[in-house]
C-alpha cells in the first residue's frame, strides 16, 4: 500500500434524504432513519458510532422530512422543562444526551438523485479533507466497530475505504459486490471493480458493501461526472468503480466488518435490530428473553385450533 502524508478525518456525513419506499406507509411522513430501535431513532445510533469513532463534526444530507431530525437534535425547552418538574432525572438525561451528542449540520439533497448525489451535496462543508459517510439506516454493532480501523486506513494510503461484509453466495445478488485483491494486512483487501447486485454465479467474490465509506476528497470530482446508472440515480458504488480502475487515483480498499450489521431500511432486518439490541439491554433482556422462548415453543408446538403463540 503507498504511503501518504495523512490529513486527518474529522467530519461525517450522513444522507437522510432516501424516499424509504421499502418502509411505507410507515415512512409517509416520517424519515426511515427517525424509526425506532428500541427506545432510540436509528438515526441516534449512527450518530453516536461517528462520535465514538472521532467524528463529531456531522453533517446530515436531509430531504422532505428533515423536521422530525432537527428536532431529535435540538433542546425541546417544555419537554425539558415538564420532566425537570417531574424530577425525572433519567429521562431528563436521556433526552438532553441527543442533543449534545455532536455539532450538527443540515444540507438539503433537493430531489433524491442517488447516494452518490447526497454525497456530492457535503462538498461545500466538508472542503478539500477526507471524510466518512454513514448511511443514516445501517446500524453496526457498537462492540464491533468498524469505523475506527477504516479511518486508519485511509489516512495511512489517502484512498477510498468502503466497509464490507461477508454474505452468504446466493444473497449477493442483494448488494453491491467487491472485486478484491489481498494487501497482506489480515481484514483490509484493495478493491479491483465493483458490481451491483451480481448474479450469484457471476459474483466476484461474497463480500457485500455495506453502509460506511472514509472518502478522499477526489471522491466529489469523480461523482460530479458520473452519469446516472441503476434507477436512474447518481451511484456512489459507480464512483468508486472509476476510482478504483485508475491507476493514478491512491485506490480503493475495504475493510471486512466482524460484527453484526442491521439495514434498518428492510422490514426483516429492523426488527432484528430491535429483537437483538433490547436482549442487549440489562432493563429489558430477562423479560424479553423469558417471552421469545415461550413465543418460539409455542411456534414449533404442533398447532391445536387456533393461534398458539400470541
Ligand atoms: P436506500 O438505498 O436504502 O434508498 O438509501 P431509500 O430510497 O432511502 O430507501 P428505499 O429503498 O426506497 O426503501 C441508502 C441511504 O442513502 C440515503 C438514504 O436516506 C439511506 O440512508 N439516500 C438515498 C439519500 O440520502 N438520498 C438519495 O437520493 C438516496
Amino acid at each position: 500500500m503507498p504511503e501518504k502524508t495523512p490529513a486527518p478525518v474529522r467530519k461525517a456525513v450522513i444522507p437522510v434524504a432516501g424516499l424509504g419506499t421499502r418502509f411505507l406507509p410507515a415512512t409517509k411522513a416520517t424519515p426511515k432513519e427517525m424509526l425506532p430501535v428500541v427506545d432510540k431513532p436509528a438515526i441516534q445510533y449512527v450518530v453516536e458510532e461517528a462520535v465514538a469513532a472521532g467524528l463529531s463534526d456531522v453533517l446530515m444530507v436531509t430531504g422532505r422530512n428533515k423536521r422530525p431530525l432537527e428536532d431529535h437534535f435540538d433542546r425541546v425547552d417544555g419537554l425539558e422543562s415538564a420532566l425537570k418538574d417531574k424530577g425525572d432525572d433519567a429521562k431528563l438525561a436521556a433526552v438532553q444526551y441527543a442533543s449534545d451528542l455532536a455539532d450538527i449540520h443540515y444540507v438539503r439533497q433537493g430531489d433524491p438523485l442517488g447516494l452518490g448525489h447526497a454525497v456530492l451535496k457535503g462538498h461545500q462543508h466538508v472542503g478539500h479533507e477526507p471524510f466518512a459517510v454513514l448511511l443514516g439506516d445501517d446500524l453496526i454493532d457498537e462492540s464491533n466497530p468498524v469505523l475506527p480501523r477504516m479511518i486508519e486506513v485511509q489516512e495511512r494510503t489517502g484512498g477510498c475505504v468502503v466497509a464490507l461484509m461477508e454474505v452468504p453466495h446466493d444473497t449477493i445478488n442483494l448488494y453491491g459486490c467487491a472485486a478484491v485483491e489481498q494487501t497482506g494486512e489480515d481484514g483490509v483487501v484493495r478493491i479491483t471493480g465493483l458490481v451491483e447486485k451480481p448474479d450469484p454465479a457471476d459474483a466476484p467474490s461474497n463480500l457485500a458493501i455495506i453502509g460506511r465509506y472514509v472518502l478522499a476528497p477526489e471522491i466529489f470530482d469523480v461523482l460530479r461526472s458520473t452519469p446516472p446508472g441503476r434507477g436512474n440515480e447518481i451511484q456512489l458504488t459507480d464512483a468508486l468503480e472509476t476510482l478504483a480502475a485508475d491507476p493514478q487515483s491512491a485506490g480503493v480498499y475495504g475493510v471486512v466488518l466482524e460484527g453484526d450489521r442491521y439495514d434498518t431500511g428492510d422490514k426483516i432486518s429492523y426488527l432484528k435490530a430491535v429483537v437483538q439490541l433490547a436482549g442487549r439491554r440489562e432493563d429489558l433482556a430477562e423479560e424479553l428473553h423469558t417471552w421469545l422462548r415461550e413465543y418460539v415453543a409455542a411456534l414449533d408446538a404442533p398447532q391445536v385450533g387456533g393461534d398458539a403463540a400470541r
